[in-house]
């Protein structure tokens, strides 16, 4: 472990959806350039914990500080201009947009930060290939396999070159070869651009693509989470 000030760090978050308790005290820690892997069965509070991290849900109790400020507290334009511009976020469940083709869901994020279209657009296609999903550029999600929207959705986080990445579970709908392809694609990338990452994952080999594993338990961290010894 080194002591280096951690990128992001999440100290003790507690977090209810209704009457259930997700988080019951989860501490974390993101060092700048690494790629944790948050492990734990379903239903442990993995997805609230990302959330909570990349500033979309606002925890009940305890702090996310990201490089210095306190993400919890910042005001909702802040924030969502800091996630924005620093952060890019694979959703569990798609959330691309329906109604644009890959191309444009892949292209709209930069587009939004004011690039030209056929910049964007050849950008995104550089991003979809990398992915293995070109050749589907004109398909809407709807039309979509689970695997390739998955692809799809990891080349809109990345697009943008944000400094953190928050993938949940982007290789759940993919089988062992494809899952190896979007994850050597996704190191091979951070490793050359020190992006940070945090990667839900429920599969011991995508896991094994990570420098660390934080283990959740019922709503916290466990604390036999490990080091892994065979990063990239
Ligand atoms: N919007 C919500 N409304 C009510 N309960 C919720 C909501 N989101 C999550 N929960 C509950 O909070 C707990 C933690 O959910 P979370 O989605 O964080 O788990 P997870 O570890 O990501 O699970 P999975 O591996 O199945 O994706 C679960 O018991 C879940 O049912
Ligand atoms: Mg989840």
């Amino acid at each position: 472990m080194s002591n280096e000030v951690p990128l992001l760090a999440a100290r003790a978050l507690t977090k209810a959806h209704g009457r259930t308790q997700a988080l019951r005290g989860a501490t974390v820690e993101l060092r700048a350039g690494e790629i944790l892997a948050v492990t734990g069965t379903s239903g442990s509070g993995k997805s609230t914990l990302l959330h909570c991290l990349a500033g979309i849900v606002r925890p009940d109790e305890g702090s996310v500080v990201y490089d210095g400020r306190r993400l919890d507290q910042l005001p909702e334009k802040q924030l969502s201009e800091l996630r924005r511009t620093e952060f890019g976020v694979v959703f569990q469940f798609g959330q691309l947009i329906p109604e644009l083709t890959a191309i444009d869901n892949v292209a709209l994020p930069l587009m939004l930060a004011g690039v030209r279209r056929t910049e964007a657009h050849k950008r995104a296609d550089e991003w979809l290939e990398r992915f293995g999903v070109r050749g589907q550029e004109e398909l809407r999600p709807g039309e979509m396999s689970g695997g390739q929207a998955q692809r799809v959705s990891m080349a809109r986080a990345l697009v943008t070159g944000p400094k953190v990445v928050f993938a949940d579970e982007p290789t759940g709908a993919l089988d062992s070869l494809a899952s190896e392809q979007v994850m050597t694609a996704l190191v091979h990338t951070v490793r050359e651009t020190g992006t940070t990452v945090l990667l839900i994952t429920h599969d011991h080999q995508v896991a094994a693509y990570a420098d660390r594993e934080a283990r959740l338990l019922d709503g916290v961290v466990r604390q036999d989470s490990v080091d892994l010894e065979v990063a990239q």
